[in-house]
């Protein structure tokens, strides 16, 4: 199977024909990146002094929009920021509703994100140092085994593409890094809950998922040694997989802004690929 699937389409809105529907669900849920050379998320003129680092506030990783529409991390309050995030969020949710409509129901719009300082060199703990391969989870947000999708544009008005490395599938990575995941104790997941530090309690399929997050991302001979093939997204491209599923690592690169689905297992063409299926599946047990 090819880490890439390259998928024709030049629009945001569909309809979308059946054939491309049906390879793109296909490809997306086996662990393949969808991605779309033709597909560009275009700024408006007076959008360009927007391409700047400097309206990152340095805390957080990347300024972010929440569905309620409230702006975070950001240097300074923008409403051309805040429109611009909005508008490629409104483009997201037409492209992935109209690209999978049995994801349409239940699908969540969960956080836009705007990533506008270069990757490469930039100083992160071993934990948030995302040019590490991993796969995502959320610290403070239990999904219960709910999906994670995401979906990113690279607006660069230069030539520097995005570059990632993308591993190993999820099922190969797992049986390598699960038996080294130590359980979580109820008790501290009563506490987290308890405090604030999650948004409710965490199921025994998110201390999983964390588990291999960090583990994978402080192993460095797993770094080293695991396969691995690099994908650059040039600007002007449009690129989605499950985070959760594909072991990914954002190499280098500036500008790019990224929205993220949640989405019920039950809503999948195939609900068996999703992580928490696998992992109920390698550990006999139930895990949300
Ligand atoms: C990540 O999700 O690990 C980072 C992806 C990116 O910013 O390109
Ligand atoms: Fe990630």
């Amino acid at each position: 199977m090819d880490a890439l699937q390259t998928l024709d389409i030049s629009s945001w809105t569909g309809p979308f024909a059946e054939d491309q529907r049906r390879d793109a669900i296909a490809a997306l849920e086996s662990g393949c990146v969808l991605f779309l050379p033709r597909l560009p998320f275009a700024l408006r003129p007076e959008e360009a002094p927007l391409l700047t680092p400097d309206l990152f506030s340095g805390r957080a990783k990347n300024i972010s929009l929440d569905p309620s529409g409230k702006l975070k991390h950001a240097s300074r309050e923008t409403s051309a920021l805040q429109a611009m995030m909005q508008r490629f969020a409104s483009s997201a949710v037409s492209l992935v509703s109209g690209l999978f409509p049995g994801y349409a129901a239940t699908l969540e719009r969960a956080r836009t994100s705007y990533r506008p300082v270069e990757i490469a060199g930039r100083k992160q703990s071993p934990i948030h140092d995302d040019t590490r391969l991993h796969v995502d989870a959320f610290p403070t947000r239990p999904m219960r085994g709910r999906r994670i999708m995401r979906l990113f544009s690279n607006v660069h008005p230069g030539d520097v593409p995005r570059v990632w490395n993308v591993g190993e599938p999820f099922a190969d990575m797992a049986a390598k890094i699960l038996p080294r995941v130590k359980p979580s104790s109820a008790a501290a997941n009563w506490f987290r809950a308890a405090t604030f530090q999650t948004r409710g309690l965490r199921s025994p399929y998110d201390d999983m998922m964390m588990g291999l997050h960090d583990n994978a991302k402080l192993d460095m001979d797993y770094q080293r040694a695991t396969p691995k093939t690099e994908i650059r997204f040039p600007p002007g491209t449009t690129w989605l997989c499950y985070t959760d599923q594909v072991m990914h690592a954002a190499l280098s690169g500036q500008f790019v802004l990224e929205q993220t689905f949640h989405l019920d297992v039950a809503a999948m063409g195939e609900p068996a690929r999703a992580p928490i299926r696998v992992l109920e599946k390698m550990t006999g047990r139930s895990l949300a």
